[in-house]
């Protein structure tokens, strides 16, 4: 073979960050094992590691790969007081104006962020009795957990407590029948009213731009995604993504995250939870 562990792990932490930006630290060899191994399941791939890795290099096989090595963690009202924020503070204004929000999530996984998003509108028009036109455009890296948000089937158990107490969830799934889950889980749909406002696309934050235009959002969700970037890159991704924000439009972080240079231009009213000031000079 002619190479060690290590060469490959530098291999796939250097295509990785060309490819995605993302930064893996020194202590993941475990993972990074892991996730050689599902690449290759991917791929139906039986040969030389390096082989493959030279492949991706040159262009093949590119979205196994980074659909092998995105962590997609995620789950319904996840920091659920992000959205309690949104219901309260943000949305009734667009009640009352009738005027549309653009929401983005940026790194939307398997959709429950943004699903969570718009039970979060629906919650809002039904406790203020008016009408809210809004929009939610959801993106990620990942083309599989696209494909399973755009799907919009999930396990639920009634006893799990991912949803906030103010959430019913039977008013925004239908449940589907199906045999062989475990225990009292079932599966569960969402409806058509909350499809309707989100479309899905796959996007790399690692871009040089991005495909919206300038002020295009009211709301920007960047939660749990810039931990995976260097502190440099990070600065980078959240000044691309200001320049789509209006100002007085949101940005709601992830529990470890901070706006970095962005400090300067934005007020912070809650926990992770930030208001556009004024633009970058
Ligand atoms: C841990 S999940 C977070 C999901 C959700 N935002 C949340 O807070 O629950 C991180 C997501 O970021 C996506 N991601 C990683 N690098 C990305 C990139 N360069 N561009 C866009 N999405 C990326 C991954 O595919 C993954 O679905």
């Amino acid at each position: 073979m002619g190479y060690t562990t290590q060469d490959v792990h530098n291999k796939v932490k250097k295509l990785l960050y060309s490819l995605t930006g993302i930064t893996l630290s020194d202590n993941k060899d475990i993972m990074i094992s892991n996730r050689i191994d599902k690449l290759k399941r991917n791929c139906r791939y039986s040969g030389d590691i390096m082989d493959l890795l030279s492949s991706v290099e040159q262009g093949s096989y590119v979205t196994e790969f980074i659909n092998s090595f995105t962590t997609n963690k995620t789950h319904f009202f996840r920091e659920d007081f992000h959205f309690v924020d949104l219901k309260d503070r943000v949305l009734p204004s667009f009640a009352n104006s009738g005027t549309k929000i653009n929401m983005y999530c940026s790194a939307s996984s398997t959709g429950e962020e943004p699903y969570s998003m718009a039970m979060t509108v629906l919650k809002a028009m039904e406790d203020l009795g008016k009408n809210i036109n809004a929009s939610i455009i959801a993106t990620d890296i990942d083309t599989n957990v696209l494909q399973y948000a755009a799907d919009g089937i999930y396990r639920y158990s009634k006893s799990s407590k991912e949803f906030p107490e103010w959430i019913k969830p039977q008013k925004y799934f239908k449940r589907r029948v199906q045999k062989n889950l475990a225990g009292e889980e079932v599966l569960i749909k969402v409806n058509d009213e909350l499809k309707r406002m989100i479309t899905f696309h796959v996007m790399n934050l690692n871009d040089s731009s991005y495909p919206f235009s300038q002020n295009q959002f009211d709301v920007i969700f960047c939660r749990n995604v810039l931990i995976y970037f260097s502190a440099e890159d990070q600065n980078k991704i959240l000044k691309k993504l200001f320049k789509h924000l209006k100002i007085g439009g949101t940005l709601y972080l992830g529990h470890s995250e901070n706006p970095q240079d962005l400090v300067h231009y934005v007020r912070r009213v809650g926990q992770n939870i930030f208001v556009k000031e004024k633009e970058i000079n």
